[in-house]
């Protein structure tokens, strides 16, 4: 592996200058290899992503068997690394966490077997994380808040969480740690998957979100017109999969230049019609008896999708129309990191949930079933 490829992440600004609980947490699950050291004071000592986006982007999509070597051949040096940028040996840290699912296994068993090996080597509690919850989480270790409190704001439960990533969509009730309430969830596709699918039937790469994000932003999205699949329906599930199909259709009826407009105005009309979905399926689920008894004060979005830029503006300003605060972890937080599973390792090192016999990681793990 080329060092060159680890990304040493920018910590953001320490919050407190006592040093806790130091968690030292793995990530796998998927396209990146990462490790961090967070404390229980809410400090990201270090933070290593080495990311295998060049490896999987000319086949257009993650390759499991690919991504399994390539944590393989990473997760040592990344481990190393992130003890080294955090001038600490592993003596000093307190509690080890891994991603135990759900992921592609392959990865999955990578990190978690590394975790394993550290922790009984060690005689150190381990915490078996779940990747959701450590998107879950997240926003308790750091998050800006849309009510000129700034990053660095702490979301406290119970909250009503919109997690939107590669692999899931879903809208959950967060009343506490391994506490998960699941209002609404896609009936097919992630929002996540339809960017990127999207982005890749306009030949614009992989991954999608972040290029479509981009292109939304130059184009008008009045000039396609996409369906909003279950809009009209009461609930809270998504369905994001009549969407793309709706895209495939267009390109292929298509006799118009595929040039930089088109496809501006083809991703700022597909963006609309995600986030219009994403809004009506909160408003329902703002509006659910388990929502409204709870009376969770803050909307908070995290997972990959949580970088967009629209979806953000938009669920702003539904928290605002409903007072609620609403509040996203910073950028770099919201894609698979590393500082989100050591967050969650706390979390739950916390409240007493480490590993007390063995576990086995699992490529399936719903939220509700922690
Ligand atoms: O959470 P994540 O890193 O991995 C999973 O756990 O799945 O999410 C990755 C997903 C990808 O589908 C990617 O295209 C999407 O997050 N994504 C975005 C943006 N940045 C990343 N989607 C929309 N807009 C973005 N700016
Ligand atoms: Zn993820």
């Amino acid at each position: 592996m080329k060092d060159d490829k680890i990304i040493q992440m920018d910590m953001g600004s320490a919050i407190s200058s006592d040093i806790g609980t130091l968690c030292l947490g793995i990530e796998s699950s998927c396209d990146e290899t990462s490790a961090a050291i967070v404390d229980s004071n809410r400090n990201i000592l270090a933070h290593i992503i080495y990311s295998q986006i060049p490896e999987h982007q000319k086949y257009g999509g993650v390759v499991p068997e690919l991504a399994a070597r390539a944590h393989i051949l990473a997760i040592d040096t990344v481990i190393k690394q992130t003890l080294n940028a955090a001038g600490k040996n592993i003596d000093d840290i307190d509690v080890i966490a891994a991603t135990a699912g759900p992921g592609l296994i392959g990865g999955v068993l990578v990190g978690w077997m590394a975790a394993t090996g550290i922790a009984q080597a060690t005689h150190k509690p381990l915490v078996a994380v779940n990747h959701l919850e450590g998107h879950a989480l997240v926003p308790r270790l750091s998050a800006s808040a849309a009510n000129g409190m700034g990053v660095g704001v702490s979301v406290e439960f119970p909250y009503l969480l919109m997690l939107a990533s590669g692999g899931h969509c879903q809208i959950l009730l967060v009343r506490g740690v391994g506490q998960y309430e699941m209002i609404g969830q896609t009936i097919d596709d992630s929002a996540g998957e339809a960017f990127d699918k999207v982005s890749k039937m306009l030949g614009l790469g992989y991954p999608g979100g972040p290029i479509v994000d981009k292109r939304a932003n130059l184009g008008n999205p009045k000039r396609f017109h996409f369906p909003r699949p279950l809009c009209d329906k009461p609930g809270c599930d998504f369905s994001f999969s009549g969407i793309k199909t709706a895209a495939r259709i267009m390109l292929d009826k298509n006799q118009e230049p595929v040039d930089d407009a088109f496809i501006n105005d083809f991703c700022a009309s597909f963006q609309a019609a995600v986030v219009d979905c994403i809004i009506n399926r909160l408003e329902h689920a703002i509006k659910t008896d388990a929502v409204k008894s709870a009376k969770p004060k803050t909307l908070v979005v995290a997972g990959g999708v949580a970088k967009n830029s629209a979806i953000r503006a938009a669920m702003e300003k539904l928290a605002d129309d409903n007072n609620m605060i609403f509040a996203a972890p910073p950028m770099n937080l919201c894609t698979d990191n590393g500082a989100m599973i050591a967050w969650a390792g706390i979390e739950n090192w916390r409240v007493g949930n480490i590993v007390r016999e063995p576990v086995a990681p699992r490529p399936r793990w719903p939220l509700t079933e922690l």
